[in-house]
Formats: structure tokens, sequence, C-alpha cells
């Protein structure tokens, strides 16, 4: 529950003064810390150390501070010229070290917020970066959670862990925000800058704190009520791309028993040029956000007594889809007389979203290991996973190499379940090599292909 009513904490903010600050920008311009140096908190370093504002990049992971310093990148649509151009310029540099947060003007936190086995939030990570800001934390400095959490975090929990380890009081002595990241990995067309950043305080001198330090670097902000409403925006993204693709998972089944083509259905829906937003099926969801974000936001609503219907129906939906996926490869090997059980499949792609690397939550990993269950030999490509790295899901797969791209190779499978489609695929290659290519994607929309051969799932 949020510690505050709107009227108390209306009431609250008018008696908070914010003193001034002791913490003052040096001749050389801004200096702000960000903590967590992954797929969110470093692109967001070079975009304010691009912007002339100096950066220290901190994580308690000492392999990528000694990575960044020397000018080398560990993600692999972030060029490491950047970083490098960066570092020499003295823009950026990394730490582990957060005593150093003593002398920049503000710490924006950027690390993970994952779920429990028993999939409830997991806030260790904030908390325990909250508790490592707190004995550095100085009068007038601005800290703003950027993770994505249920409302009420960073006004209660981050909050209280700061003050606690500070002896400061939020709103008076040091400003507290919630400013969510709208990070989209792998769209070379998605700029960090361009991206309306959505920002609440937990006062109005919060708000104008957080405001001064983001204009230096992004172009739009739009401010909100408080930090609640910021956390709740960030969910509702999150939740609204959820359902809708439940909706489409959903029709795919529907149409495809009625013979008609829901890639046809949503391309001819989407030139409709208003009310209408296209989504696209697959084999279920992946990534760090989509399929985490709604159990924040489930949980929160079980603490204040409220339902989330649409939330849990789409996550059914959603987690049902590799299974129908598989049924559709087993069939498809049926129509060729080959069983599931002894067929060689190759799932194409391992990343959970075409053109990364990242593979986290990757809906890739359930269907191999459905696959393998049901007798099948299992392998897989991505030209952007050469290696599978080991994984606290599915350790059974640490070391599996990526197989090689050939005819030879591709040919000698039963068949090949696209599950992810990267655009440095060949699908004509890919349609003439293989003898049996399951679909989710609509990779091989351009292709031609042999009737009978591509099945869609
Ligand atoms: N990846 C995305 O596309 C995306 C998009 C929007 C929002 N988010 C949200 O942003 C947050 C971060 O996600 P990410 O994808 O960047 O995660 P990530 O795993 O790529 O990076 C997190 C970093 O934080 C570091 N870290 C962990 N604990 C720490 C601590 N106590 N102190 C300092 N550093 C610590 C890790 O070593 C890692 O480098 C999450 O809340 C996520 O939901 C992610």
């Amino acid at each position: 529950m949020s510690g505050l009513t709107f009227a108390a904490a209306r009431a609250e903010r008018k008696t908070l003064l914010p003193r001034a600050p002791l913490v003052q920008t040096g001749a050389n311009g801004m200096n702000i810390a960000i903590i967590g140096l992954g797929y969110v908190g470093l692109p967001l370093c070079l975009q304010f150390a691009r912007s002339g504002v100096r950066v220290l990049g901190l994580d308690i992971d000492a392999k990528k501070v000694s990575a960044l310093n020397a000018g080398r990148s560990y993600i692999q649509h972030i060029p490491a010229g950047e970083i490098k151009k960066l570092v020499r310029a003295g823009k950026f540099s990394a730490s582990t070290d957060f005593a150093k947060i003593k002398s920049v003007e503000a710490v924006l936190i950027c690390v993970p917020t994952p779920l429990k086995k028993n999939r409830e939030p997991d806030l260790s990570f904030v908390l325990k970066t909250g508790k490592s800001i707190a004995p550095h934390l100085q009068r007038g400095q601005l800290v703003v959670l950027e993770s994505t959490t249920y409302p009420g975090t960073t006004e209660n929990e981050l909050r209280e862990v700061l003050e606690k380890g500070s002896g400061l009081k939020a709103g008076k002595d040091f400003h507290l925000a919630f400013s969510p990241e709208r990070e989209d990995p792998g769209n070379p067309k998605s700029k960090v800058a361009e991206i309306p950043k959505v920002i609440g305080g937990f006062t109005p001198a919060c708000l104008a704190a957080a405001k001064k330090v983001y204009s230096r670097a992004i172009r739009h902000l739009v401010p909100v009520a408080n930090c609640r409403t910021a956390e709740a925006a960030k969910l509702l993204e999150n939740v609204f791309r959820g359902v809708n693709i439940a909706l489409v998972n959903e029709l795919k089944g529907v149409y495809a028993a009625m013979d008609i083509d829901i890639w046809d259905v949503i391309a001819a829906a989407h030139t409709k040029p208003f009310g209408f937003m296209p989504f696209y099926p697959g084999p279920g969801l992946g990534g760090h956000c989509i399929p985490i974000d709604p159990f924040y936001l489930a949980w929160k609503a079980r603490q204040v007594g409220q339902e989330t219907r649409f939330v849990e129906l789409a996550g059914e939906i959603n987690r049902a889809m590799p299974e129908r996926v598989v049924a559709q490869v087993a069939k498809a090997l049926a129509a060729q007389k080959k069983k599931l059980r002894g067929a060689r499949v190759l799932v194409l792609g391992l990343a959970y979203k075409a053109n990364v690397a990242d593979d986290r939550e990757s809906p890739s990993y359930v269907l191999m290991n459905l696959l393998k269950t049901r007798g099948a030999e299992v392998f897989y490509f991505d030209p952007h996973v050469p290696i599978i790295r080991k994984t606290r899901e599915h350790p059974h797969w640490a070391g599996t190499k990526s197989v090689k791209w050939n005819r030879q190779t591709i040919s000698r499978f039963d068949a090949v379940l696209i599950s992810t489609a990267h655009n440095a695929v060949n699908y004509q290659q890919l349609a003439d090599w293989s003898p049996l290519i399951v679909d989710t994607r609509n990779a091989l929309a351009k292709c031609n292909v042999a009737p009978g051969k591509v099945w869609k799932a």
C-alpha cells in the first residue's frame, strides 16, 4: 500500500521546502552516476555523456566495469567505438566504488527487477542498491529509480532504505523521483534522446530537479503527478503489449480453424488509419519486461484487494503458446510420415526478439525443452548467440553451440522451427534447403516455397 493518501501527500508537499543543494554543479558542468550498466543503464550513460554530462557508471560486476573503461562493449548492438570515444573524452568512466556517489548531482538506478521463484516481485536488487547509495548520499542530491516496478516502490520501499541509511529525508534533504526506461533494444530507429521520458517526483521540487537533469539528454519530458503515476504508466505500457499479443495469439488459432491466415488479417486491419494498432502473434513471450512486469502489477493489486483478470488471462494464453507450437511441429512432421520422437529439429532464433543477442526469458528455451521432452533431437541456430551461456532457468543448455549455416547442415534437419526471425538470416536459403519449416513469425512470407513445406504456427 502506498504510504500516503492523496490529501496527505499534497499537504506534505506544501510543507517541504528543499534546502539549497550542497552538491554544486561543478565548473565542468553536470556530473551524474548511473547504477546498473546493462541493457538500460549503458545506453542511458552514453546518451548523457554524448550530451556533455560527465557520467560515472557504477556496477557490482567488475568485469563490465573494466570492459567499459577499456572501451569495450559487452552488448552486441552497442558499438565499442562510441564507448571508447566518450571514455577518452573524459565524459564517461565506470567503477565499482559507490563512495564516488558523493560528488555527483544525481544518481539514476537501472538495476534488475526480476521475479522470485514463486513469481512474486523481487526488489532485492533495488533495495541493495538503495543501501549502497545511502551512506554516501548528500544533501541536495537527486535519486531516480528507472527500474520497472509496482506503484509505490519509490516513495515507500526505496525511500525508506535511503532515509534509514543516510539519516536524510526525501523531499527535504534530497530529491527522489521515478522515471521509467523505454529502451527498445535492437531497434536502430529508437534513439534514447528521442523517446519521451515520463517523470514523477516525490514532491514538486523533486520533479523540478529530475526535469533539470533529464532535460540535458532527453528531448521530450513528460512530468506526471507523482512517482506512483510514473510507475503505473510503465506497467500500463507493458501490460498493454502483453494483453494485445495474447489477443492475436488467441485469434491465430481461432482464424486458423476457419482457414484464415492471422497475418493477412492483421495486414488488412492495419490499413485502418485510426483506432487500430497491429500486434503480432508468436511462440510465447520473452525478454526482461513483458513476461515479468504484469506480475508486479498483479501482486500489488492483490495487496490493495483488487483483481487483474485481463492480466491473468493474457498470461495464461501467452504461456500456452509454446505447447501449441510444438503440437504444430508434431502435426507437420506427421504429414511427412515422421514422428516427433527421434526427429532432428532445429530451433531458429534463440534470442527473445529479432536482431538482438538477449536470450533472457526467451520462449525458444521453452520450445527446446518441450521438443526434447517429447523425444526430439534438438539443435539451434542463432547468428547473434553463437554459444549458450549458463542461465539460472535452463542450465542444461549451457555450452551448446549454434549449428553452422550451410545447405549440408540445414538440409539434414527433419524440421526447422522459426522462433525468432532475425534479419541476418537468409530465409530463401532456408526455404530452398529445409524439407519442413514451422514458422511462428511469418518470416517466409516473401519467399518462394514449395507447397506443403511451410506450416504456420
Ligand atoms: N532490457 C530492456 O529492454 C528494458 C526496457 C525497459 C525497462 N527495463 C527495466 O530496466 C531495469 C534494468 O533492466 P536491464 O535489462 O538493463 O538489466 P540488465 O540485467 O541488463 O542490467 C542490470 C545491471 O545491474 C547490475 N546490478 C545488479 N545489482 C546491482 C547492484 N546492487 N548495484 C549495482 N549494479 C547492480 C548488473 O550487474 C547489470 O549490469 C529492469 O527493471 C527492467 O525491467 C528493461
